[in-house]
């Protein structure tokens, strides 16, 4: 006989930004493969209906609100859980969002607040989980990185470099836990249909329609993600590997889907900066 199929079923796991797109999918899959959830975001009315839908009897989803921003609703995250389920076995960092426009015009604190959200306060958390995983000697991290972290673009880069930031950390956590049985793992969603467009245009739009000179550039990069609408995956692609990476007693340090991020990665690697130039490079 084979070995077993790794199971979900029981292990405790916490979400980040669990009330749209990835981390609601994500939610909604190892639910019905049997975990333990607990979901976070800032919205707690969604939340709320979220946790409902998929768990009425409220006795395998907790839906906790909080900004991962906030130290202390990381604090009272990770004591919620601690609470109701005593453990935490899995964790999935998967909050964020994207601040668009010309490096030239996007004020620092905007910089710093992408930065916050999606790296800074991602290790603030991870922080607060790993003693306990450390010491039984088990759990697993999961990152939600980006193809925007191999790949920098014209119009992108302060969130592809939050993206960038990330891949390093990942790295070096991966490196600092084997020793102690906890494994991390980093997935590279491409472009996944979610809110993550209208999120990036809402905290952007003010800076890119002001954009002087850009503005016929910020009109083509646009173009260009309308565009890539077409070859779109879905939350569901990115929950699968997710789950399998929790499930996994050795998940590889990486994983890409849809199938268009693994094209984009593997010419990355392949094609002289200079190629990869004409690809990435501004259009009106
Ligand atoms: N969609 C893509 O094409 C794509 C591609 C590569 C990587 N990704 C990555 O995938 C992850 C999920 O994004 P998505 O595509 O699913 O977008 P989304 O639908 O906009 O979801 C983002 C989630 O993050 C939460 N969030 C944002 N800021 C937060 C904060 N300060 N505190 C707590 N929660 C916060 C949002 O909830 P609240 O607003 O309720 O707080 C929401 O639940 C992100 O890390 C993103 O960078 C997405």
């Amino acid at each position: 006989m084979g070995k077993p199929m790794p199971t979900l079923a029981g292990q405790v796991v916490v979400i980040t930004g669990a009330s749209s797109g990835i981390g609601e999918e994500t939610a909604r899959r190892l639910v019905r493969g049997g975990a333990k959830v607990v979901i976070s975001a800032r919205r707690p009315v969604r939340l709320a209906a979220i946790a409902r839908e998929l768990d009425p009897s409220g006795e395998r989803v907790l839906a906790v609100a909080g900004d991962v921003t906030s130290d202390t609703d990381r604090r009272r995250l990770v004591a919620a859980t601690l609470a109701k389920f005593g453990r935490i076995d899995g964790l999935v960092n998967n909050a964020g969002y994207g601040t668009r426009g010309p490096v030239e015009l996007v004020p620092v604190d905007l910089i710093r607040q992408n930065f916050e959200t999606n790296l800074f306060s991602l290790i603030a958390l991870t922080q607060l989980v790993l003693p306990a995983m450390r010491e039984r000697g088990s759990g697993c991290i999961v990152n939600i990185g980006s193809v925007a972290g191999r790949i920098a673009r014209p119009m992108s880069s302060i969130y592809d470099s939050t993206k960038h930031a990330l891949e390093a950390i990942s790295d070096g956590l991966r490196g600092e836990l084997k020793p102690f049985g906890v494994r991390v793992t980093l997935i590279r969603p491409g472009f996944i249909l979610t809110e993550f467009v209208e999120a990036a245009a809402k905290i952007s739009d003010p800076i890119t329609d002001h954009a002087g000179p850009y503005a016929p550039f910020l009109t083509g990069f646009r173009a260009g993600y309308e565009r890539l609408r077409r070859i779109a995956g879905t939350s569901d692609d990115i929950a699968v590997l997710v789950e399998h990476a929790l499930a996994s007693d050795n998940p590889a340090p990486r994983y890409a889907a849809p199938f268009h991020a693994k094209i984009f990665l593997f010419l990355k690697w392949a094609l002289p900066d200079r190629a990869l130039e004409m690809i990435t490079r501004l259009r009106k």
